[in-house]
């Protein structure tokens, strides 16, 4: 990078340490700017992570005193939509922290706003990244497994009274949805980024225990395109948390199973058995590099100091919203959705919104 980019973060509640960590990280960037709401606390962060960076109070106070090449949202989610499309007009490029919106609506809005500026939108889906997801990938992509016939995407997370303390958290208007938006979405995406674009899923919520507005397990069957058909569940009551993916091909098992990020240590491919060919191709490269937050962003970073398209890691940000949004209208209507059908539910809803069976009442 010849060009230093000034860089902003919105939010500086828990993630945001993961956005300052890994700038420090990359050369040609500065963080020159924090905001939050929260009195003192953008102050307190910058001092932690960057003792130059100005704080202000609002995004607004922001742009009004600061000139910013890359807004880090890393606020709740139902703000993401409006500060988008105000880094977008202050002529920034946009990382947003997922889920990026609250509805598709919402989502379309940013996309529109950042190609109107020029600007670039990237989704923090971070589990995309590492070098076995982008080897496995390349290895689905070219055949080398046969035809993908089953998977299962597991989100089994344990999250207490205490989290959901938060006050955005648990409700409809402010966090959007529930366990699924918030947790299952990142393997969701890892899944769909794997096995492409999805052609049908059908869908339940429910609250087994959770003091919340929305769901906190839901189970879930989604078909893709390459006929590949996926059990998917999401759960906060989990005790023994674990993230896994298994996708079984015509000629291997392969899975990952980890928690919050994955090295080569959590893939593991397994040919079918009485198979003689050799799987040379299929070993993990020597060179490692984990999931995770450092290689998003420098990934993302790279591509804009160089004035590149993004990388494939931070592109398509609507198709894991579309699935969550499938499964949330799935379970509103009773029936399967297909992305022809989603188009016309969420101009209904306007929202994720959708009924929970409530188990709660059975104890
Ligand atoms: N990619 C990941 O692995 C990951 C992990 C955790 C959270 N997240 C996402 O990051 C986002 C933030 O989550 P968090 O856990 O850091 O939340 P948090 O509550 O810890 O932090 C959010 C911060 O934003 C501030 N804020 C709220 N409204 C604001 C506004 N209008 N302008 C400026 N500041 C405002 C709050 O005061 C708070 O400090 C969410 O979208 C969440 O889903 C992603």
């Amino acid at each position: 990078m010849t060009t230093t980019l000034r860089a902003a973060i919105i939010g500086t509640g828990s993630v945001a340490t993961l956005h300052a960590r890994s700038l420090d990280h990359i050369e040609g960037v500065e963080l020159v700017a924090v905001a939050d709401v929260m009195p003192g606390r953008a102050r307190e962060f910058a001092d932690e992570h960057a003792a130059a960076a100005h704080a202000y109070d609002s995004l607004e106070a922001l742009f009004a005193a600061e000139r910013v090449d890359v807004v880090h949202l890393c606020t709740p989610p139902g703000v993401h939509a409006p500060q988008a499309v105000a880094a977008f007009a202050h002529g920034a490029h946009v990382i947003a922290e997922k889920p990026p919106a609250l509805s598709l609506a919402e989502l379309q809005s940013m996309t529109d706003a950042a190609a109107s500026a020029g600007r670039e939108f990237a989704v923090v889906f971070q589990q995309r990244t590492g070098s076995a997801a982008d080897h496995v990938k390349r290895l689905l992509d070219a055949g080398a497994f046969g035809r993908a016939l089953f998977a299962t995407c597991n989100t089994l997370w344990f999250r207490d009274a205490e989290y959901y303390s938060v006050p955005w958290r648990g409700r409809w208007e402010t966090e959007g949805g529930g366990t699924t938006l918030s947790h299952g979405i990142h393997q969701i995406d890892l899944l769909a980024y794997l096995l492409g674009d999805w052609r049908q899923a059908s869908a339940q919520l429910w609250r087994q225990a959770r003091d919340v507005q929305t769901e906190d397990v839901s189970t879930g069957t989604i078909l893709f395109e390459t006929g590949t058909v996926a059990s998917v569940s999401t759960s906060v009551v989990s005790p023994r948390e674990t993230s896994s993916i298994r996708i079984d091909t015509e000629l291997a098992t392969i899975t990952v199973d980890h928690l919050y990020g994955h090295g080569h240590e959590n893939w593991r491919i397994t040919p079918v058995s009485g198979s003689l060919d050799d799987h040379d191709d299929w070993i993990l490269p020597e060179q490692e590099e984990r999931s995770g937050h450092d290689a998003f962003i420098r990934e993302v970073y790279d591509a804009l100091g160089k004035g590149e398209p993004l990388p494939a890691v931070a592109t398509s940000p609507a198709r894991s919203l579309e699935l969550v949004t499938a499964i949330y209208s799935s379970s509103s209507t009773g029936r399967a959705v297909t992305p022809a059908t989603l188009k016309d539910d969420t101009a209904r809803l306007g929202s994720l919104e959708s009924p929970v069976t409530d188990q709660r009442r059975l104890r």
